[in-house]
């Protein structure tokens, strides 16, 4: 079957300043892909070129067969429709309510305010977000509830794929379980497929059936890839090749210190 979402040979640069190399990614409808590996590899920048928010200067990415970057803008503008982004920090309006954040890319759709309201009351019950926190500011809201209240406004225009971005990154242990509770509800109810970047091995292990590993282009070695690791939670956690070791060694090492610093 033809995959969902296909990288092929994908590069960028920035001002002739690389930062991936050669990226081949295949992902099918329904899988949960987590994307790992340490600050600065190049996993905000991957998920930037899938929805096409930038241009690789090398290579393709087709979506759903199509290739993203050779469409007109007002088609490009369609087919990001069928995405779904919870950026890192959740990136809320901060002048706007929860409830109209939550709304806004319902009313960019020009959909009648009597259904805008339903579907907005039905994610924020989704995420679990009480009925007395629609009229309130992002200013005025924890971290994990912002982070709700993104994951709510990502669903509300019914996407096909997830990005998540570093979903768990600086909530603490017990918010960090609600929210990869919830990306494991999100795609137990639909027919959704997930790209979750993140650190941590808790998040990898509790919502992803496939695990992609992306490493610093400084340590590519000759005849490698940026892909040091393709395979299951599992089979990462039992990975061989010594810089995966230590990846997962340093995450597992840092959450026993943090917990052991409260
Ligand atoms: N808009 C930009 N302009 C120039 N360099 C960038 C830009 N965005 C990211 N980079 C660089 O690209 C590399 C990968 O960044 P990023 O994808 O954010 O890493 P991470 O894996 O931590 O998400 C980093 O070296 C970063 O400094
Ligand atoms: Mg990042």
């Amino acid at each position: 079957m033809q995959p969902l979402l296909s990288l092929q040979r994908v590069s960028h640069q920035f001002d002739g300043h690389r930062v991936l190399t050669d990226v081949s990614l295949d992902v099918s409808r329904g899988q949960t892909v987590a994307v790992v590996g340490e600050s600065g590899c190049g996993k905000t920048v991957l998920l930037k070129l899938i929805i096409a928010l930038l241009t690789p200067s090398e290579g393709k990415i087709f979506f759903d067969g199509r290739n993203l970057n050779a469409l007109p803008e007002r088609e490009l503008s369609r087919q990001r429709l069928r995405f779904g982004f919870l950026f890192q920090g959740a990136a809320l309006f901060d002048s706007m309510n929860v409830f109209d954040n939550v709304a806004f890319g319902l009313r960019e759709q020009r959909r009648p305010e009597r259904e805008i309201a339903d579907i907005v009351r039905d994610r924020l019950r989704e995420v679990g977000l009480p009925e007395n926190a629609v009229a309130k500011r992002p200013s005025e809201i924890s971290g994990g509830m912002k982070k709700r209240v993104g994951l709510a406004r990502a669903l509300a225009l019914d996407p096909e794929v997830m990005l998540y971005d570093e979903p768990t990154t600086g909530l603490d242990p017990i918010m960090t379980d609600v929210i990869n509770e919830l990306i494991l509800q999100t795609r137990q109810r639909r027919p959704v497929t997930s790209i979750v970047v993140t650190h941590e091995m808790r998040t990898v292990h509790k919502v992803a059936d496939r695990v992609v590993m992306l490493q610093p282009l400084s340590q590519v070695k000759p005849g490698e890839n940026q892909i040091l690791f393709d395979g299951t939670p599992l089979q990462l956690a039992e990975a061989a090749d010594p810089r995966v070791r230590q990846f997962v060694a340093g995450e597992a090492g840092e959450r026993a210190v943090a917990a052991a610093q409260g």
